[in-house]
């Protein structure tokens, strides 16, 4: 406004803006006006005396008030001091600040994060550690998007690996077409259990498995078309979670696409001389660093999660041109992300240092691991689930009126899953406690969304206040619904001491809801 201001009293007084500028002053008292022009200065300059300049531009001023937004301006003893209109420059100033994303710094400037994270393992279960990936990072997600990043969502799916050629041998010997396709991935997750109780005592199953996986790697049909159908079905129940979830991502690129990349990149190194032998396999040799050495090839000439790894990081890089790359997992995948980066940055990439391993803790359920070879498992879909019927028996219990409850109960139980999520810290370990997920008590998402609504709804009593006042002429509903709003605020004010000393003890409260 300041800025507006002075072009126009440089017009009036036939001056340069700057000379305006560096006079314009905030007066000591905010009666005498929000900006003041001393007119001294400009005495000599305009052979006139202040008084009568102040008026002058007081009278151009006083044409564009409106334009300008201003709502009085007085002359002064050669001063000319200027009232802004409070209620323009309030209409001014929240509209540019919706205009600027609601005040959040644009500090991402479009630059690109590749994210990888959720990036679950093909014909396995969807489990509550990859809920974990998949809630913190579309959080994080989230949180870069907003603050002007370009962020391309990866879902590094876990579609390759030896335990394909497992899964292979297990469903040759113990299953059939017909039990896959009314199982679905149940069957999957139990002949994988299966073939891992008997691996014990029949070691060769390991041999026919590892076989199996080499065909993969080599393009053997029967193999690939296996493997192909037990993805399909694997993709279809992780969407399931996903649109419980309300989370898409950018690319589904997963492990298999960068097996045929691995080839290429054993060239690479071999090139760059950081490939040795090691028991026929192909590694890089790390020891410098205290870091064990990170495997490329194995003996069999298979590619392997690291070496997948690492190509994939180049292969992003070119694709994207990513200023960062994020990779959400678990805190035990620390070594392997240590040694993919140290790879790249022996590779000679700087860009090694773009790359950040966004590790979190363990989920455990009453101490112990969670683990798809045992079977101790928690499917993401059924904790989403049991979270919807818990807040539907709640609607039942508190408001069975509501309108549209199984949309409310949906919004309330995953909001209640995904915000136990977010509001421990990632890197914590979590003691999976249905009952403390599904608690509606205290700091949870349903205490979050009830502000919230408690929020929208104070808005919308005031929009009907105002309408049905006019429709009745009647400005006692206005003020009636001022008293009210007062005694909802003191209500707030008093539990809620924020201008109280800081060292004051806050009074924990429960809030029920
Ligand atoms: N599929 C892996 C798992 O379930 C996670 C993959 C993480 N991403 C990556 N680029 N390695 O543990």
């Amino acid at each position: 406004m300041k800025e507006e201001i002075c072009k126009v009293v440089a017009e009036i007084l036939g001056l340069s803006d700057s000379e305006i500028t560096i006079l314009i002053e905030t007066p000591p008292d905010s009666k005498m006006g929000d900006m003041a022009i001393p007119c001294f200065g400009f005495a000599n300059l305009l052979h006139k005396n202040p008084a009568l300049i102040a008026t002058e531009i007081k009278k151009g001023l006083d044409q564009k008030k409106n334009q300008l937004g201003l709502d009085e301006v007085l002359s002064v003893n050669g001063y000319c001091n200027i009232f802004v209109n409070r209620m323009l420059f309030t209409e001014k100033v929240l509209k540019q600040v919706a205009k600027e994303n609601l005040g959040f710094e644009k500090i991402g400037n479009n630059k690109t994060v590749c994210m990888d994270y959720s990036s679950p393992n093909i014909a396995k279960n969807f489990h509550v550690g990859h809920l974990r990936t998949t809630v913190i990072g579309n959080a994080l997600y989230k949180i870069h998007e907003k603050l002007g990043y370009k962020v391309v969502r990866i879902n590094h799916l876990g579609d390759w690996g030896t335990q394909f050629g497992k899964l292979i041998v297990a469903y040759k010997k113990w299953s059939s077409k017909e039990e896959v396709e009314k199982k679905g991935i149940q069957e999957l997750l139990d002949i994988y259990v299966k073939f891992n109780n008997e691996r014990e005592e029949h070691p060769e199953l390991m041999d026919e498995a590892r076989d199996w996986f080499v065909k993969m790697e080599h393009g053997d049909e029967e193999a690939l078309s296996i493997w192909e159908w037990f993805k399909d079905i694997s993709i279809v129940e992780f969407e399931r979670v996903y649109d419980m979830l309300g989370i898409s991502f950018d690319s589904y690129t997963g492990e298999s696409f960068y097996r045929e990349k691995v080839p290429a990149l054993v060239e690479l190194l071999k090139e760059k001389k950081l490939l040795i032998e090691s028991q026929g396999a192909n590694v890089i040799d790390l020891s410098d660093y205290n870091i064990p050495p990170c495997m490329i090839t194995k003996k069999d000439g298979s590619s392997i999660y690291h070496s997948r790894d690492i190509a994939a990081v180049l292969y992003r890089k070119e694709k994207y041109n990513f200023d960062k790359c994020l990779y959400v997992t678990g805190l035990e995948q620390s070594l392997h992300f240590k040694q993919v980066f140290k790879a790249i940055e022996l590779m000679g990439y700087d860009f090694y240092k773009e790359l950040v391993h966004v590790p979190y803790g363990l989920v455990s359920l009453d101490g112990e691991k969670l683990s798809t070879r045992t079977g101790n498992i928690i499917y993401a879909e059924d904790i989403l689930k049991e979270a919807i019927k818990r807040a539907e028996d709640l609607i039942e219990e508190k408001n069975p009126a509501l309108d549209n409850k199984e949309e409310v109960a949906k919004q309330v139980g995953i909001g209640a899953v995904i915000f136990h999520d977010l509001f421990n810290q990632r890197i914590k370990n979590i003691n999976f406690s249905w009952k403390e997920v599904l608690s509606f008590d205290g700091t949870t998402g349903p205490y979050v969304q009830y502000t919230y609504a408690r929020a929208k709804s104070v808005l919308r009593k005031y929009e009907k206040a105002v309408s049905s006042a006019a429709e009745s002429y009647e400005p006692s509903v206005v003020a009636r619904y001022l008293i009210n709003l007062c005694s909802d605020f003191n209500k707030f004010y008093q539990e809620c001491p924020i201008l109280k000393e800081k060292n004051e003890k806050k009074k924990k409260k429960n809030y029920n809801w």
